[in-house]
């Protein structure tokens, strides 16, 4: 990290840079993207940047060619390629925890070297990969026979938080490329109806589950997995010689994996340096690759790869990482943004958003910085979003006359993934056209003079008006192929770095799930025993009485 980073910290906001950038957002005022569009013929061009197949359109910001250049000055001045350098090496830049930010090594060739604590990482992270090769054919082509001699149908993941959200994300996104013959679900919630959905009509014998948890001590996900123990082997009426043949466990804990009863042959291991939220490309993935298989698991690394690639040499002016992590800045501290959408157009992508949720509120969703100190700034954005077209239809008025700046981005693939319903009658080009139609009316919007042309009558023109300006980044690649959401996701995760860096916060820890998962500790007992929870507040004292003579206790 750069001097002036470490003598800058926590005064980020007095540093020349971003004063800058206040009096440059000061002088902009409320110019609107028509008339920035009208000022240069060559906007659109001009603010796209490409990497690999994604083809990203950032013209519909509110950003000039001086904002950029600001926004670029604050970037070097807060050191983010120093830091970038520094977790691509394997320094320990998740300094709270004392830990490297290696989910980079995680998709890189075999031929690259790694370090962490002076060991190149790369063997064990291609040893693990072959592993989960090995395993994934197994299981795909009927060799894995469970404990009656069956082959495996069904394949139930069990993890919360990011040994979920990413391989539940995925699998959704790349169903066109999953075995159809087999069925998957993903159970992570501690409410016993999600895994009794998952399992109610499936048969034990023929059912894998996968327990997906870096720590194996995840409550949620450590219960979910007992309880799927106790369905299995009653369903098949065996004994715990069963578990080895239907059980497998995705952990950096050998230690309670085997306590859980697990045998640690059948463990797909990860390490310290993978962060939940960075981690199904690891061995959390392994319920992606039994669904996608080995080949399509190692296209969508290569996919991630690429985009690392991309964020650690491209130049600052082309480098889409920087940019979007910049712009996000530009909204959240210039204009007091306080949230971002992102919207796919694609009904693959229903569960990205949410998966986004995790990477970006739990990387970023932080008050102090590296040492400690408050900051005076706004950190990271509430995001949020559903896939294109059912958002129009709910909550875009709010985006389009609200009174709230929402930036967006929009999400797009040429073609269609699938051989889809040959009964479909255009529907790909209608879906698309929505995005361009949505992205254009968000800038532009329709001016009064525009709705009076139309005949409106007077009173009614102030509430068709669309005062437009609202920003959005359209990403759009060919098709929604394994590398192209490897690319995508990489895409994220970057940005998010690229914000925290120059925020000075560490992205990487999450402190702030800790004191709820301890609270929940404590009142159980209160609800099932009657105990005495000390110091358990007036309020939450009455609502767990009223929920025990709810529950006849
Ligand atoms: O919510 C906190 C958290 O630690 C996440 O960061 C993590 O992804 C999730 O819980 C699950 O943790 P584990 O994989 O250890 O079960």
């Amino acid at each position: 990290m750069s001097e002036m980073n470490a003598e800058g910290r926590s005064r980020l906001d007095q540093t020349p840079e971003w004063n800058a950038l206040a009096k440059h957002r000061e002088e902009l005022g409320e110019v609107h993207l028509r008339k920035l569009f009208a000022d240069d013929s060559s906007r659109a061009e001009r603010y796209a940047l490409s990497v690999g197949d994604l083809y990203v359109d950032y013209s519909k910001h509110l950003v000039t060619d001086e904002t950029l250049r600001l926004l670029r000055e604050l970037a070097a001045a807060t050191g983010v390629a120093g830091l970038r350098d520094a977790m691509f090496r394997g320094e320990k830049i998740n300094t709270t925890e004392g830990r490297a930010v290696l989910h980079t090594a995680l998709r890189a060739p075999e031929s690259a070297v790694v370090e962490s604590d002076g060991v190149n990482v790369i063997p064990a992270v291609h040893a693990v990969l072959m592993k989960m090769q090995v395993f994934a054919d197994r299981v795909r082509s009927g060799g894995w026979k469970g404990h009656t001699g069956k082959p495996i149908k069904n394949v139930v993941n069990i993890g919360i938080g990011g040994s979920d959200l990413g391989p539940a994300m995925a699998y959704e996104a790349l169903r066109a490329y999953t075995a159809r013959d087999m069925t998957f679900r993903f159970v992570s919630n501690v409410d016993g109806a999600d895994l009794h959905e998952a399992v109610r009509d499936l048969d034990p014998a023929e059912t894998l589950f996968v327990i997906a948890s870096k720590t194996f001590t995840t409550i949620e996900t450590i219960t979910n997995a007992t309880s799927a123990r106790n369905w299995l082997l009653t369903g098949l009426r065996a004994g715990e010689e069963a578990v080895a043949k239907h059980f497998v466990a995705l952990s950096t804990n050998e230690e309670k994996v085997a306590e859980f009863g697990i045998d640690t042959a059948n463990m797909f291991e990860f390490w310290d340096w993978v962060g939940g939220r960075y981690s199904y490309d690891s061995a959390i993935g392994l319920s992606l690759m039994l669904a996608i298989g080995p080949d399509h698991f190692r296209e969508m690394l290569a996919g991630f790869h690429l985009v690392d690639e991309h964020f650690r040499c491209a130049p600052p002016e082309e480098n889409v990482p920087l940019l979007l992590g910049l712009l996000g800045i530009w909204y959240g501290n210039f204009h007091d943004a306080q949230s971002h959408a992102v919207l796919p157009y694609s009904h693959y992508l229903s569960k990205f958003a949410a998966y986004l949720q995790q990477l970006d509120m739990e990387s970023n969703g932080k008050s102090v910085d590296r040492d400690g100190n408050p900051v005076n700034w706004q950190t990271g954005p509430v995001v949020w979003g559903t896939p294109g077209t059912n958002g129009q239809h709910a909550y875009y008025q709010l985006i389009h006359q609200g009174t709230k700046l929402i930036p967006a981005d929009l999400i797009g693939f040429a073609k269609p993934v699938d051989d889809l319903l040959p009964g479909l009658v255009g529907q790909h080009d209608l879906l698309m056209a929505n995005l361009f139609a949505q992205g254009q009316a968000l800038a532009f919007g329709k001016t009064p003079e525009e709705v009076a042309a139309e005949g409106v009558p007077q009173d009614l023109i102030p509430h068709k008006t669309f005062k437009g300006n609202h920003p959005t980044t359209t990403i759009l690649a060919n098709e929604l192929t394994p590398s192209v959401l490897g690319q995508l996701v990489a895409l994220y995760e970057h940005k998010v770095f690229v914000q925290g860096a120059v925020w000075n916060i560490d992205s990487f820890d999450q402190w702030g799930v800790e004191l709820g998962k301890v609270l929940a500790k404590r009142v159980e007992p209160a609800l099932t025993a009657g105990d005495e929870v000390p110091g358990l507040d007036a309020s939450t004292a009455a609502l767990v009485a009223r929920y025990r003579s709810l529950r006849g206790r």
